[in-house]
């Protein structure tokens, strides 16, 4: 297929394209570059710098090469920044997005694949969470995820246009071309592996009081190969209907004293640890059930392994000790 991927030059949306290129298919990688890199357009790929506002070179992008689906990854999410500042989330998240979505109607296309998030649930009455689970979000960024996910319905309704929206949990590793490289880092692992190469001193850890096994979070961690695999994938239905799925690699997820333990066992330095105090709205566990997907597309994780996510994330910090090459 001819797939546009906003957000391509970012961190998920560099492996996804990767997934499409290695997969045959034909991406265009849509990216103003704001936050995400050019490096990580992967070789095989067109780019086009843009931003999802200007509608004309949108048209004109899905016109001219022909595009048949879009996979949607372009947005802001910083929890705290969206707490902060929600007119950046609204206007990004939702009145971006909405852009896109007029130009696929003026476009005439119909397939659209969403990266959502866990944060739609908020804080969940009971784990594994299900995607009939009640839809609660306690900050800004899932509260945008969620009304751009509402917004389908009706365009879906109105202009046929078919979705799968993929609520993510954690996703986290790397392949060999592509890796995590976000400024600000919020992300767990990649903090840990900065403390790791002496980048940061220590990783803070929020609270050790939590009733988990042992008094850390409990978070499910998804490899980013996995990841975009289940992206190819949702593509599939799209000619016939929509659909949302959760993504996260199931089982009972892993506390944050686990995955600074393994990546202690995968990298062989010491990682120094700072406990300090619960932040609001951090729920104890949050673990996906994604059996849905499972069942209807046949997806299965390769990389669940904890260790194998840890390794490929220290193995592509290892090559690109600077990140990518803008400094960024
Ligand atoms: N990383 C995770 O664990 C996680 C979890 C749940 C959901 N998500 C969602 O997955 C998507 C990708 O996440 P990521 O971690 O790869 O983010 P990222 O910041 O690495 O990538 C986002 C990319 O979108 C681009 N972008 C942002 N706004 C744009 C705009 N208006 N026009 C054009 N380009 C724009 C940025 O330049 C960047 O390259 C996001 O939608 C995010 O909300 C991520």
């Amino acid at each position: 297929m001819r797939v546009l991927v906003t957000g391509g030059a970012g961190y998920i949306g560099s492996v996804v394209t990767e997934e499409l290129v290695n997969g045959g298919h034909e991406a265009t990688v849509y990216d103003s570059l704001y936050k995400g890199h050019r490096e990580a357009v992967v070789p095989g790929a067109e780019f086009v710098q843009g931003d999802l506002l200007d509608g004309e070179l949108l048209r004109r992008t899905l016109a001219e090469r022909g595009i048949e689906a879009v996979i949607h990854m372009a947005a802001d999410s910083l929890v705290g920044e969206s707490v902060q500042n929600p007119a950046k989330y609204y206007r990004n998240n939702v009145t971006a997005g909405l852009a896109l979505l007029d130009a696929m109607r003026d476009s005439g296309v119909t397939r659209l694949v969403f990266s959502s998030t866990a944060a739609v649930y908020g804080e969940p009455e009971k784990q594994p969470i299900e995607e009939t689970d009640p839809n609660a979000p306690t900050n800004t960024y899932g509260e945008t995820k969620l009304a751009f996910e509402r917004a389908l319905r009706w365009y879906e309704q109105a202009h046929g246009i078919h979705y799968a929206s993929l609520r993510y949990f954690n996703a986290a590793g790397a392949t060999r071309l592509c890796g995590e490289w976000h400024d600000p880092e919020s992300h767990l692992i990649p903090i840990i592996l900065q403390a790791a190469t002496g980048r940061r001193t220590h990783v803070e850890v929020y609270g050790d009081d939590y009733p988990t096994r042992d008094g850390t979070c409990v978070r499910d961690y998804i490899h980013v190969v996995d990841l975009a695999r289940a992206h190819v994938l949702a593509l599939g239905i799209l000619h016939e209907r929509s659909a949302v799925y959760n993504l996260g690699c199931g089982g009972d997820g892993y506390t944050v004293n686990d995955v600074i333990n393994v990546a202690r066992e995968v990298t062989g330095r010491d990682i120094q640890v700072r406990v300090g105090a619960r932040r609001a709205g951090d729920p104890a566990v949050l673990v996906a059930s994604s059996s849905k997907i499972k069942r209807e597309l046949g997806w299965e994780p390769e990389f669940q392994d904890l260790r194998k996510i840890v390794s490929s994330a220290w193995d592509w910090l290892q090559a690109h000790p600077n990140g990518y090459g803008d400094g960024k």
